[in-house]
């Protein structure tokens, strides 16, 4: 009887664990339970996924921060899948999100990114854990398990604060500005292993970091690659097709 009754006491303790976790959760996330929202932003093999790939046109814009008609007939980069990887995924399958329009000339990328985030943070001392956003380039687009001297990482946060894990970085240039709705980031990302020219294919991501002010990263929301490799593995990247 009285093992019994130990057995059923451990019982009531566990249900009642679930349900304050499962209650926590559905603060966070109204409209989806844990587990679909855990379903979908579980990081699946690459293989199975479709490459995302956009056209972008030729043109140079200078980096000012503003938006110049230049940008305007390529369509934006919708950076708003949620990825695994985050310290506090209390707040798994939402936070900050981008669009973003690139251009290109024979050597750069310009980047432009509109940042829809509610809560600018840069509390964390580590740059990615900061509000920011990455822009990673395969530039001969063979997608290789390591980084070779063609790719590169370039992170610039709503400060305008940059950090690259590229080992050559000149020519890399920023401008970041506060909006309504969060930041804007201008960037231009110089070829270090090529001239550009129409036709060619390059591989490419977009990631945005996202602090809630918990001073650890809360999200992060990805184009392409629904790993939390891309700084070290240009596999997962979609492709960028240069159009004059
Ligand atoms: C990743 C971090 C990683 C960092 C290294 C970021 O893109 O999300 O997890 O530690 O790059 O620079």
């Amino acid at each position: 009887m009285k093992i019994f009754s130990s057995i059923l006491l451990v019982f009531f303790i566990l249900c009642f664990a679930c349900q304050d976790a499962e209650q926590k959760w559905q603060k966070n996330n109204t409209t989806k339970s844990k587990a679909e929202v855990e379903s979908e932003v579980k990081e699946k093999p690459r293989k199975a996924e479709k490459v995302n790939e956009e056209t972008v046109y030729f043109g140079t814009p200078a980096i000012d921060g503003v938006k110049d008609a230049k940008y305007d007939p390529g369509k934006a980069l919708l950076v708003d899948k949620y990825i695994l990887g985050t310290d506090d995924e209390q707040n798994l399958g939402q936070g900050a999100s981008a669009k973003v329009w690139v251009l290109w000339d024979e050597n750069a990328l310009y980047v432009f990114a509109e940042v829809t985030d509610s809560t600018l943070s840069a509390r964390s001392d580590l740059e990615y854990m900061q509000d920011s956003i990455e822009i990673f380039v395969d530039e001969n687009n063979n997608k290789t398990p390591a980084y070779q001297e063609d790719d590169g990482q370039f992170r610039v946060s709503f400060k305008n604060k940059q950090s690259a894990s590229a080992t050559d970085v000149k020519g890399f240039k920023s401008s970041a500005k506060v909006t309504d709705k969060g930041y804007v980031v201008e960037a231009k990302i110089p070829f270090r292993t090529m001239k550009a020219k129409a036709g060619m294919v390059i591989g490419f991501d977009f990631q945005v970091n996202d602090d809630q002010k918990s001073g650890k990263r809360d999200s992060i929301s990805k184009w392409n690659d629904l790993s939390n490799d891309s700084w070290q593995s240009t596999k997962g990247f979609g492709n960028l097709v240069l159009k004059p």
